[in-house]
C-alpha cells in the first residue's frame, strides 16, 4: 500500500523523488522518507513522521546532494507511524537502504536469528529484516544483485523492494515477489525511475517495463536488466502508455476527488466510445476474446471485488443477469477463497478493480484460476497485475484515481459491465440486434445524464451544510439502486468519519427502523422505477418516527417533495443505469459534508488507495 519511488540519472535525485512521492501519497501518508547516494558514495537519509510536507521541510533544513536514490510514503503495517519506522530502512553498518511494500509474514523468526547473531534493529518493522539480510550477503562478498536475490529467498508474503548500496553507486535493484503492489520502470533518455505507480513517473517518460511477480531488476541511468528471481534473464517488454501527466495532477480543482467527480462526464464518455456499432447493433470488446459457443456455454459469472468496486458488482449483477441471463454471484475479494466456491470451465470470474493491484482481488483471481474458471477483469490501471493475468478485460478508460475514495471508477466500471452484458446478450443470442442499438443508445445518453447532475454541485453542497452537523445516517434503496445506497454510506463514512449504514430499504421494518429518530437522517433513493411505490412508503415510515428524510429523486416528482424533507433530483435514466446517474449526488454530498468539516477527502485517515496487503 505504500508508494515507493527510484531515479538513477544525471540529474538531482531529490526533487524528481520528492515530485514523485508527493503523486503517490494517496497509497500512504503517515511518515515518509529519502535517500540518496552522495558523489563519494556515501548514504544520506531523511526520514519524518506525518505527510510528505513534513519530509520536504526537513529536507529543505537538510539537504541532500546526488543522482541516484529512493524514496517512500508509508501506510503503517508493523510499527506505530514514527520516524524510526519510516523507510528508507538502512542496514546495521549503514550500507545498503531498501524501500518496501508488502508484509514479511515470518519476519519474527528472521528478526530473531539475525539478532542471535549481534545484529542491532532500529525499527519495529517487518521490513528491516530485508534490509539486514541483504547488508549480512554484502558483508559476506556478494554483490547487490546477488545479495537481494539470497535475502529475497528468505521471506514469506509478498514484496515490492528497491535498494541501493554506496558500494555500487551506480545502480538500483528492483524486485516483485506476488501481489504486493506494482514495481514499474520508466525508461527515460540515459536516466530510469522505477515507481509503484505511474503518476511517481509519468511526467519524465511513458515508456515503461511492469516487473511481474518473482522478478527483479538491475537499473542504471542507461541501461537496465531483468531476471527471474533465479537470475535467467527475462527479455523486458516495454510499453508505452496513454496516461498523460496532466490527467495525474490537480489541475484547477482544490483536490483530485473533486476533479474526479467532474471527470465522469469524460470518463464515461471515453468508456463508451469506440466500443458500440449502433449500426449492426453490435459490442466490441477486442481485449475480451469469446467466441458465441464460449458465451453460450458460460454457466455461471462470480463477480470478486472490494469496496466501491463490491459495490458496482453488486450493481452489475442486475445488468448481466437481465440482458445476459447469465446467473452472477458477488462475493467479496477477502471472502471469496473461503467459501470453497463452484467453478468449472463453464465459469467465468470477473474481477473489477480500479487499481488492478488490490490483493485479495488478485488473490480471488488465482483461486478461480486454480478451478478452471475463465478469468476477466475491469480494471483501470494500465499495465496492472489484475489487467495482466486475466484471460480477457475491459479497461475502464477513466484515466488516473488519485483520491482516496472512488468515485469515477464505480461509473466507469458500471458501464463497462454494462457493455459486457450486451456483448454477452449478443453472444448467447439473449437479446437480438434490434434491442442490443437500443440499450446501446441508452449508454450514450449517459453522460449528459450525468452532467445534469454535476450542474447542482452547488444546490448540493448547501444541502451538505445543513446535513454535516448529524453523526449517523441511514442510506436506503431498492433493487439494483440498493448498491447505490451501499456506495453513497461508503463515501460519506471513508472521507467524513460519520457513521453512514446502506440497507435494502425492505429490510428496514426487521430491524433498522427501530435507529431512526430525528438524529438520524435518512438518505432515500426514490428514482422511478418499478420499487418506486414501494420506496414511498418507505419514506412514509421513516417519517412516521420523526426521521429527516432526504430523498434522491426524479425531477418534476411533487409526491415525494411533500413527503420529503429535502430533495436531490436526478434526471430518469433506464433503470439498469440508473446507479451511474443516481451515485453522483451522493458522492458529492459526501465530498461537500467532508470539505465543510475541514477533513482531507483526498487522504482520509486510516486509508490508503491500493490496498496491497491481505
Ligand atoms: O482498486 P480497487 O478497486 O480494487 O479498490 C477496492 C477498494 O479498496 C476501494 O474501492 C475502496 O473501498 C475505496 N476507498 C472506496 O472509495
Amino acid at each position: 500500500m505504500c508508494g515507493i519511488v527510484g531515479y538513477v540519472g544525471p540529474q538531482e535525485a531529490t526533487p524528481i523523488i520528492l515530485n514523485g512521492l508527493m503523486r503517490l501519497e494517496y497509497r500512504g501518508y503517515d511518515s515518509a522518507g529519502i535517500a540518496v547516494i552522495d558523489a563519494q558514495g556515501a548514504i544520506h537519509v531523511r526520514r519524518s513522521v506525518g505527510k510528505l510536507a513534513e519530509l520536504e521541510h526537513l529536507v529543505a533544513q537538510q539537504p541532500l546532494a546526488g543522482t541516484v536514490g529512493i524514496g517512500h510514503t508509508r501506510w503503517a503495517t508493523h510499527g506505530v507511524p514514527a520516524a524510526r519506522n519510516a523507510h528508507p530502512h538502512v542496514g546495521m553498518n549503514g550500507r545498503v537502504v531498501l524501500v518496501h511494500n508488502g508484509i514479511v509474514e515470518n519476519y519474527l523468526p528472521l528478526r530473531a536469528e539475525l539478532e542471535a547473531e549481534g545484529i542491532q534493529f532500529a525499527s519495529e518493522t517487518d521490513t528491516e529484516v530485508i534490509v539486514q539480510l541483504v547488508e549480512r550477503y554484502l558483508e559476506s562478498g556478494c554483490s547487490l544483485e546477488t545479495a537481494v536475490r539470497r535475502a529475497l529467498g528468505h521471506l514469506t508474503g509478498a514484496h515490492g523492494v528497491v535498494l541501493m548500496t554506496g558500494d555500487e553507486p551506480d545502480r538500483l535493484v528492483a524486485a516483485r515477489i506476488g501481489h504486493a503492489g506494482g514495481v514499474t520502470l520508466g525508461v527515460g533518455e540515459g536516466e530510469m525511475f522505477i515507481a509503484s505507480d505511474l503518476p511517481a513517473v509519468l511526467r519524465h517518460t511513458r515508456r515503461m517495463v511492469f516487473l511481474e511477480p518473482g522478478q527483479m531488476a538491475v537499473v542504471e541511468a542507461d541501461r537496465y536488466r531483468v531476471t527471474t528471481l533465479a537470475g535467467e534473464p527475462v527479455p523486458a517488454e516495454e510499453q508505452v502508455v496513454s496516461w498523460d501527466p496532466v490527467s495525474a495532477a490537480k489541475g484547477a480543482y482544490e483536490r483530485f476527488m473533486k476533479k474526479e467527480i467532474h471527470e465522469q462526464v469524460e470518463a464515461l464518455t471515453a468508456t463508451i466510445g469506440g466500443r458500440l456499432d449502433l449500426e449492426a447493433g453490435r459490442v466490441f470488446l477486442p481485449t475480451l476474446p469469446l467466441t458465441d459457443d464460449a458465451a453460450r456455454d458460460l454457466t455461471r459469472l462470480f463477480t470478486v471485488a472490494c469496496g466501491t468496486s463490491y459495490y458496482s458488482g453488486l450493481a452489475g449483477k442486475y445488468m448481466i443477469e437481465s440482458l445476459a441471463r447469465l446467473p452472477v454471484e458477488v462475493a467479496y475479494g477477502s471472502e471469496f477463497r473461503y467459501t470453497d466456491p463452484i467453478i468449472d470451465r463453464s465459469t467465468a470470474l470477473l474481477a473489477i478493480t480500479q487499481s488492478g493491484e488490490t490483493v485479495d482481488t488478485l488473490v480471488s483471481m488465482e483461486e478461480g484460476r486454480r478451478r478452471g474458471a475463465r478469468l476477466w477483469s475491469i480494471v483501470n490501471a494500465i499495465g496492472s497485475q489484475a489487467m495482466r493475468i486475466a484471460d480477457g478485460y475491459i479497461g475502464m478508460q477513466a484515466g488516473p484515481e488519485i483520491g482516496v475514495a472512488s468515485t469515477k471508477a464505480f461509473t466507469t466500471s458500471l458501464a463497462d459491465q454494462y457493455l459486457l452484458a450486451l456483448y454477452l446478450a449478443a453472444k448467447r443470442g439473449t437479446l437480438s440486434a434490434t434491442e442490443i442499438r437500443a440499450r446501446a443508445n441508452d449508454l450514450l445518453a449517459l453522460p449528459r445524464l450525468v452532467s445534469q447532475v454535476l450542474a447542482q454541485d452547488e444546490t448540493i453542497r448547501q444541502l451538505a451544510i445543513r446535513l454535516a452537523r448529524y453523526r449517523n445516517f441511514l442510506y436506503i434503496g431498492r433493487g439494483i439502486n440498493f448498491p447505490v445506497a451501499l456506495e453513497g454510506a461508503l463515501k460519506l463514512k471513508e472521507i467524513s468519519y460519520i457513521h453512514a449504514e446502506g440497507y435494502p430499504a425492505g429490510e428496514m421494518k426487521h430491524g433498522p427502523i427501530a435507529l431512526i429518530d430525528e438524529q438520524m437522517p435518512v438518505v432515500a433513493i426514490v428514482t422511478q422505477d418499478r420499487v418506486y411505490e414501494k420506496m414511498l412508503s418507505q419514506v412514509e415510515q421513516a417519517k412516521a418516527r420523526g426521521g429527516l428524510v432526504v430523498a434522491l429523486a426524479n425531477e418534476g416528482d411533487q409526491t415525494i417533495a411533500e413527503k420529503a424533507d429535502y430533495v436531490v433530483t436526478v434526471p430518469v435514466a433506464p433503470p439498469l443505469l440508473a446507479p451511474i446517474v443516481n451515485v453522483v449526488p451522493l458522492q458529492l454530498l459526501a465530498y461537500h459534508m467532508a470539505t465543510w468539516l475541514g477533513l482531507d477527502v483526498d487522504q482520509p485517515r486510516n486509508l490508503a488507495k491500493s490496498v496491497t496487503v491481505e
